[in-house]
């Protein structure tokens, strides 16, 4: 049966900082009928990143801010429950910016793919199988180009993407080094993830406990950071290391953008590289990345962590948890049709 109303996040005030449960509100409205060209997707998982700062943000990035009455931006996954669009049958299981919402009526355009591995949860698809995996992969290959024996140090290790990119260094035979936030999530990085070693920044050794855990210093950084934590990492670096520019999370405000230790003294004594990383530019090989990621999964080589929230009435707040780190790997809403 096609459900008649639906719920949606929407924007109601404009954050400096992070977006709090208060800058949104929950509303509900009738479902369109379809036009044709459009299909209706129930969404069951919506994806919930770091990213999602920078969508709301007015200053300058590389996407347009979300304005505000609309509905939250975000990647979504669900099941096509009618269709009048040529390329989407109802059962069709996809993956795509749908918006936090628990329906989504759309000409196909926001759908990234089809979610084929039917073996797989579908909600991997918005992790190791959706952005946070792919950014991993290409992060890795393309700008770390990993060899055997290099050191690999990532930061937000027990994070969606960090977690990703220690176990795919391993599998590239590297060291893997995690940084991360207190001792739970330390032991997180080092039994379930696998990593060699695991650093805790918020300790107060977090220097000496870094050299002690690159004692060959640091071939490739992965930096989902910025701030202290790289400034400290940089200090490591090999000659012709490769460090990877993926995330800012330590920076609150990004209107206050803070002053560090000068970096280019380590870039230029070590030769080394620093690259910025945006996963937007390797939208055209999302499907080599899925298909090896996926390979990885089913043999066990590589394991997915997620956090979840039950219901929509959890989305508001759920960016807030991220930047509290209060997250073990994914953290996704799951929302509850059964009732319907
Ligand atoms: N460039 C791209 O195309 C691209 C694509 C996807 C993701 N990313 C970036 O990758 C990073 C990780 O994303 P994700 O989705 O995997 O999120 P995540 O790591 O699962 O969650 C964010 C983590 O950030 C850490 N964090 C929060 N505040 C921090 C602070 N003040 N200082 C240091 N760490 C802090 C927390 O871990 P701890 O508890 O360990 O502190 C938290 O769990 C983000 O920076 C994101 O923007 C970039």
């Amino acid at each position: 049966m096609i459900p008649q109303r639906n719920r949606r996040v929407i924007l109601i005030q404009r954050p400096v900082g992070i977006p709090q449960a208060s800058h949104f509100e929950i509303v509900e409205s009738p479902i369109p009928e379809l036009h044709s060209g459009q299909l209706l997707v129930r969404n069951e998982f919506l994806s919930v990143e770091p990213a999602m700062r920078g969508w709301l943000n007015a200053t300058a990035n590389y996407a347009d801010p979300v304005a505000i009455g609309d509905t939250m931006r975000s990647f979504a996954a669900g099941t096509v429950i009618a269709s009048k669009h040529p390329l989407y049958a109802e059962g069709d299981r996809v993956m795509g910016m749908l918006g936090w919402q628990e329906y989504a009526v759309t000409d196909g355009k926001p759908i990234r793919r089809k979610v084929l591995e039917a073996d797989l949860p579908l909600s991997y698809s918005l992790g190791i199988l959706g952005i946070n995996g792919v950014t991993a992969y290409f992060a890795l290959t393309e700008i770390g180009q990993p060899r055997p024996g290099d050191t690999v140090v990532v930061s937000t290790a027990a994070g969606a993407v960090g977690s990703a990119v220690g176990q795919l260094a391993r599998i590239a035979g590297c060291r893997t080094v995690g940084i991360t936030g207190g001792a739970t999530k330390q032991q997180l990085c080092l039994e379930k993830f696998g990593f060699d070693a695991a650093v805790d920044y918020k300790s107060a050794s977090f220097e000496t406990d870094l050299a002690a855990a690159t004692p060959n210093g640091v071939d490739i950084y992965h930096d989902n950071t910025a701030g202290y934590i790289s400034d400290v990492v940089v200090r490591r670096i090999n000659k012709r290391a490769r460090i990877i520019c993926c995330g800012t999370a330590s920076v609150a405000n990004w209107d206050d953008w803070p002053s560090g230790p000068r970096i280019e003294r380590h870039l230029l004594n070590k030769a080394a590289r620093m690259e910025g990383f945006l996963i937007w530019d390797y939208e055209h090989r999302y499907e080599e990345a899925v298909t090896r990621l996926a390979a990885w999964l089913r043999s066990g080589q590589l394991i997915h962590s997620e956090e979840i929230l039950e219901g929509i009435e959890q989305a508001p707040g759920a960016i807030a948890t991220l930047y509290r780190g209060e997250n073990r790997g994914k953290l996704i809403v799951r929302l509850d049709h059964s009732a319907e």
